[in-house]
Parts: structure tokens; sequence; C-alpha cells
């Protein structure tokens, strides 16, 4: 495995442009380029970019800084692209561009089958491992965030040029299946699974339905908490289903897919699709050898019965406890299967960088297998990284609960959403031409646009409040507003064809066409800093002001009633890119646009 820094080709946004030219006028008055970074302008009022290079170089090198501006603005007239350039305050440069320059960009961008995003420059393989669902345990609103950020880092990561695996990594293993196993076994006794004289085929059906696992996978967990007969059976059952016995694996299968049907049923719903649904039992092969070769390293150590690798750092400012590799009853831990995951996806995939998107809550767990994992030289430092995520909280502010303070199952809580997608749909008279399968079909993409993208326009570590009413409204930073507008373009789209309009070339001369233009040449630099930071929520944010600054324009600027041919030809080009730009971010984010409401 190695590792790459993170750098992106193809790129010709303004920011980039600009800041080229200026470091070189830099340059030629004997500075660094690098004080000649431009950004866009924070008075959109004033400037579209900003430098503010020149107060800072003229500190260093104790000059005058509006001299030092006055010098490098020098180097820049002259140039068709800036329409004005000046100097503001105490030597900050601002820039405005050329009508000519926005319409040149807008038409290169008309042009890039990849609408202005960049690619990265080394393309790296990376296994990206979200959901996290478990067998017996339905999803609830605390497994939409891992699901909904890992989805979106990957559909990003994978259009920015990576090769991406996605990896549900199925809990399938551990402790969990001791407590399921005892619990059929007192439940139903004379099952064959628990008579190790038996020598036939076990049953092909399940002797246990998802309802029944949910109803005693509680039961189970809560007796083993209290009664330790009843855990050291569990445990036993644990080790004995890791060690193969055959009734318990053949049991454990049916637990797995009668699970797993379910589970994609939810992720189906949700338009969040797994390449691999590798389950932590599939690192199972890999444990007896990892822990052999752990000892030859030296890196096991005995502490009270059980083997333990020894993580902290000298520079650890909260305890870093040891890892818990082997328990004193010789059962494989959560973190042991995580570690031999490691070594896996090294030997069967070896990615260059695996990600974790999953609860923050965790991020010991990951501290302690990552360390563990360079230590043993399965992956290099800086190869594995824990995406944490906070929680999702109710109206209350505690943890989203049902009004009844039970968990509300991510099934129900999806069919809920999507009645009340159809009831907002009445209540705006809209959807009212659709069949009943279209406006089915509409209210789904309604009502996971809200859930996902609340979800997304929040940073992944902020809490956020889950409030379906909030999230469901057509005006406001919400999913439905983003289907809304991207409905609205298609259907000028659509009458432009029906009244023989066609895009042109596109010019640029209102306020609001440079504005709108301003913000597509943004696509860049969002996707870059959503990459860097995995952080969907740039790209959202993105996405939603385009939605935003085309109502403006498409209030200011009428499209098919435009005043001459080239001006709805060139405003029709426009939608069409911006209607390109927006469903390619949706789709970044895991959504699809209805064709009409
Ligand atoms: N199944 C785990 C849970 O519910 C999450 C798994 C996250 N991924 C991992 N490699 N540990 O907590």
């Amino acid at each position: 495995m190695t590792t790459f820094s993170e750098t992106f080709a193809n790129t010709a946004d303004f920011k980039t442009v600009l800041t080229d030219k200026t470091g070189e006028a830099f340059v030629r008055e004997g500075f660094d380029a690098t004080w000649g970074k431009v950004n866009v302008s924070d008075r959109p009022d004033l400037a579209d970019f900003q430098c503010n290079g020149a107060l800072a170089v003229a500190k260093q090198a104790k000059a005058n800084p509006r001299e030092v501006a006055t010098k490098i603005t020098a180097h820049l007239t002259g140039d068709t692209a800036i329409k004005s350039l000046e100097i503001a305050g105490p030597g900050f440069l601002n820039f405005v561009l050329s009508d000519s320059a926005l319409s040149d960009r807008a038409n290169a961008l008309s042009a890039d089958e990849r609408l202005g995003a960049p690619v990265v420059e080394t393309k790296r393989k990376v296994i990206i491992d979200y959901g996290g669902p478990n067998v017996a345990k339905p999803m609830h609103v605390g497994h939409l965030r891992t699901a909904v950020i890992g989805e979106s880092l990957k559909r990003i990561m994978r259009f920015m040029g990576d090769e991406v695996i996605g990896d549900a990594h199925f809990g399938d293993w551990g402790y969990q299946m001791g407590l399921l196993i005892t619990a059929v076994s007192d439940e139903q006794p004379d099952l064959p699974y628990f008579d190790e004289t038996f020598d036939g085929e076990y049953p092909v059906h399940s002797p246990v339905l998802l309802s029944d696992l949910e109803r005693l996978y509680p039961f189970a967990s809560n007796k083993g908490k209290e009664n330790a007969e009843y855990r050291d059976r569990a445990r036993k059952a644990t080790r004995e289903l890791q060690d193969g016995r055959k009734g318990y694996r053949a049991l454990w299968q049916h637990f797995v897919d009668v699970s797993k049907t379910s589970l994609k049923e939810d992720y189906r719903i949700l338009g969040v699709e797994f390449d691999l649904w590798n389950g932590e039992s599939d690192a199972d092969p890999f444990v007896a050898p990892m822990i052999e070769e752990l000892k030859a390293k030296g890196l096991l150590e005995t502490d009270q019965g059980a083997e333990i690798i020894r993580v902290a750092r000298e520079d650890d400012k909260a305890e870093i406890p040891p890892l818990l590799v082997v328990s004193s009853e010789g059962s494989a831990m959560y973190g042991t299967t995580d570690l031999a995951t490691i070594k896996q996806r090294r030997e069967e995939e070896c990615p260059d960088l695996i990600l974790y998107a999953v609860d923050q809550r965790q991020s010991n767990h990951f501290t302690q297998v990552f360390r563990a994992a360079y230590l043993a030289g399965y992956a290099s430092e800086g190869q594995l990284e824990h995406i944490a995520n906070g929680t999702v909280n109710g109206t209350d502010g505690k943890p989203f609960k049902t009004r009844e303070g039970g968990v509300l199952k991510l099934g129900d809580l999806l069919a809920q959403a999507n009645s009340a997608a159809s009831v907002r749909l009445h209540e705006a008279g809209l959807g009212k031409g659709l069949s009943d399968e279209d406006f089915n079909k509409t209210t789904w993409q309604i009502a996971v646009s809200a859930i996902k993208f609340a979800e997304l326009s929040n940073h992944r570590l902020t809490n956020y409040v889950f409030d379906l009413d909030r999230f469901m409204v057509f005006e406001g930073k919400t999913g439905p507003y983003l289907m809304y507008q991207a409905v609205r373009m298609k259907s000028i789209l659509r009458k432009a064809v029906e009244q023989g309009v066609s895009a042109g070339e596109i010019i640029v001369t209102e306020a609001a066409e440079r504005e709108l233009v301003l913000l597509l040449d943004g696509f860049e630099a969002a996707l870059k800093e959503t990459y860097l930071k995995r952080a969907p929520n740039i790209l959202a944010d993105h996405v939603y002001r385009l939605a935003q600054t085309f109502s403006k324009f498409y209030a200011a600027c009428p499209v098919l009633i435009a005043d001459t041919d080239a001006q709805k030809s060139s405003r029709l080009a426009l939608v069409k890119l911006t209607l390109a730009q927006l469903e390619k971010g949706l789709d970044l984010m895991g959504l699809t646009a209805p064709e009409v409401m």
C-alpha cells in the first residue's frame, strides 16, 4: 500500500486561474507566488474575487501594503478577463470579472462532460466501510447517518476518479450471535441444530422470522446482563459457533439470511448500494493466522487470561486502553474482527485507503484498531481513517425516540416520510396529472430527498434534530426544494422543445446571469473541499445555493419569452447547464429528481 497526496487535475475555475496570474505578478515583484492566493470575495456586492496577499507580504517585507498592491495591479492591467481590479482598504485586491470571461467559462462548462468537476491526480483504491448493519437488529434513525454519508462519499470519490468499493461490514459475528443461539435453543429445544449427534440435512426454511429475532435479541441481551449463567451459555455458544459447530453454523446462516433480506429492502428504498456485503464472519479465517503472526511479532501480551496489544502512545492526552484481541474465554472480539478485516482487505483488495463511516462514539475503538494495524504492518499511518458522525436527536434535543419513547424502525420512518410527502404534494397542488404509479414514485423521491438532504446538509459531526415536518417543506434548505427546482428546470427544457427553441452560445450580460455562472464555476472548489475534508455537506451547500441562484435568475431573466432569439438560446443553455450540474450534485448525494411534479 502506498499513500498519495491529494491533488487534483483538470482545474480551470476562476479561483485557480486568478491565483496563477496573481501569483505570477507577485513573483515579478520578487515575492513568493503563494502570496497570490485568490478566493471568492466575502463582499460579493463589491467584487467577485479577492486576494489578501499584498497585506501579508508587505508586513513581512516591512513595506507599504498599498504600494505593494499597486505594483501587483500594474502587472494585471490589460487582462481582458478582468473588468476591474481595485485596491480596497489597507491593500486588499478586489477582482471583478468581465462579462466575456464569464461567458467563456459558462460555454466551457457546457461543453465539459464533467461540468467543471476536477479529477484526482493519482487514482487510489479506496474501501469505504459504512452502514454497519447487524443481524437481528432492525435499523433505526441512527443508522441513517453512516449509510447516507458513506454512500455519498463513495459516489463523490468514485466520480473524482478513485476506484471505490463500498462494504457494508455486516455485523454477523460475536457475542450477539451466541445470545441468539441460546435464546432460540430455549424456545425451540427440539430443533436439530442443537443436537450434536444429528447428521442429516438441516431444514431449508428458517425456524425464526425477523420478528422473532427482533423479539429475542433484546430479551437475550438483557438476560445476559442480569444472569451470569445465561451469559456463560451465550459465550460458550459464541465460541462454538466460531469454532465451527455445524448445527450452530446452519442456524446462524438463517439469522443472517433473514436479517439481510430486510436490511436490503431498507437500503434499496434509501438508494444505498453496497459493492460488498462482507460480514464480520468473513474475516474469521484470518483471525487464527493473524494471532500467530501477532505473537511472532511480539505484539501480543497476556493480561488476566486475555491477549491484548498495547497501543498507548506517550503523547496521548487521554488514556487509550489496549486492544483486546482474545478474550479470557478464548473468543475473538469486535476489535479482533476489525483488525483481521484490515489484513483480509489488504490481501484481497490491497486498498490505498480505508474509510470507516461510523458513529463518533466508536472513535476509541478505531484508534485502538488503527494503531494495532500500524504496529502489525497491515497498513501504514494515514491509510485508515475514521469518518465519524454525531447523533440524531428528537425535537426535545435528546436522542431520537418515538412518542411512546421507543425506537422507531427505519422502515417505519421511511413509510412515514412517504405519506408525509404525499400530503405535502396534495397541499401544494402538485402531482395532479400523474398516474398513481408515477405519483407513488414521486412521493418516494421527495421523502428520500427530505431525509437524505437533511442529513447531508449538516456537517457529519454535528448533532441534528430529526424533524420530518421541517425537512419536508418545499421552501427552505430542504431536499424537496431541490427536487422542485430541478423539476422547474426540466419543465423549461420541455417547453423549449415544444416551442422550437434550442440552446446556443451563452452570452452573459445580466447581474443574475453573472451570479449563476459564478456559482456554476464554484462546483470545482466545492468538490475539492468535500473530497479533502470528507464532508458532503460542502457539496450539499453548493447544490442548494445553485438551486437558489437559479430561482433568482429565473425571476429576473425570462428564458422562453426573452427579447431576442440569441438571448433565448443563451439563457436556455444556462438552464440546461444548471440542471446538469444540479442533477450531478443530487446524484452524488444519492438522490434523483422526478421529471414532473
Ligand atoms: N456493526 C457495528 C455497530 O453496529 C458497526 C460496524 C462499523 N464498521 C466497522 N468496521 N467496525 O456498531
